[in-house]
């Protein structure tokens, strides 16, 4: 059953947070990765998110996260970014259970579907965001501080006047490269080839990065398919795999 979001999310104050916050007040005029979609929630998406997210759901904040206050552990910390419906972020959050997990997205269908799953599967090692990664990035994650990033079939802006939007561009990489632990990683995947192109040599040309293959890496076995991925390969598209490392 689907409920109208105006009527019913007021009432909720850890949806109305989630609901109105993507990105930070000063970040308004700044070309976004994405654009809103919106659909109302369903009702068990809307529950997930009353029961579950003051455990599981990590809100903005302008200081950097401390990740053992988060977790009550050390494990490395890999951050998510774009978890979509949260098909990988659960499967590799099981299965890979050597890390903690934050996973960011700001689509809220998606963000209240995973954090439900999450709760109701008690995964201890993950922690959702409702924001703009890149301004989590800067504001709240400490420089050298991530064991690795996943970025899986983020959005290909394939239009020319648009690929302004494309997440994957110089100074993302060098966001991304300042975050990570000497020897994290970065893996992105994405069925579409001439961002493919792009993200390699975008990364080659970041000062710190290192690719370890020749070219395009192997697939990891624990990366389960999603939708997208689907889609691609019954489009006939070609799905490359990106993996650099920081020296
Ligand atoms: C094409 S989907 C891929 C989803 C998922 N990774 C998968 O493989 O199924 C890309 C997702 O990235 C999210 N996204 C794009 N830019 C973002 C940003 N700056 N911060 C958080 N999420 C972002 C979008 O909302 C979208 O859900």
């Amino acid at each position: 059953m689907k409920e109208k979001a105006s009527t019913i999310y007021n009432d909720i104050p850890e949806l109305e947070f989630v609901q109105n916050r993507t990105d930070g007040e000063d970040a308004k005029k700044e070309v976004k990765s994405y654009v809103l979609r919106t659909a109302p929630l369903r009702t068990f998406q809307i529950e997930g998110v009353r029961k579950y997210y003051s455990h599981y759901g990590l809100s903005y904040q302008s200081e950097k996260l401390d990740y053992k206050k988060v977790f009550g552990n050390d494990k490395p910390v890999v951050i998510e970014i774009g978890f979509g419906m949260g098909v990988s972020t659960v499967r590799i959050a099981k299965e890979r259970d050597m890390y903690n997990y934050i996973g960011i997205e700001v689509f809220l269908n998606g963000f209240s579907k995973t954090l439900t799953e999450v709760g109701d599967e008690k995964l201890e090692n993950v922690r959702l965001m409702r924001f703009d990664a890149v301004q989590v990035l800067n504001d709240m994650i400490e420089d050298g501080s991530i064991a690795g990033f996943h970025i899986f079939f983020p959005d290909p802006w394939p239009k020319k006047r648009h690929h302004k939007r494309r997440l994957i561009q110089k100074p993302f990489a060098d966001l991304l490269t300042s975050k990570l632990q000497k020897g994290g990683y970065i893996y992105c995947v994405t069925d579409w080839e001439e961002y493919a192109e792009q993200m390699v040599d975008v990364f080659n040309g970041t000062e710190g990065l290192m690719n370890p293959y020749d070219g395009y890496a192997p697939s990891r076995e624990w990366r389960p398919t999603t939708k997208y991925e689907t889609r691609g390969v019954n489009l006939d598209y070609t799905i490359n795999e990106i993996w650099f490392e920081k020296q």
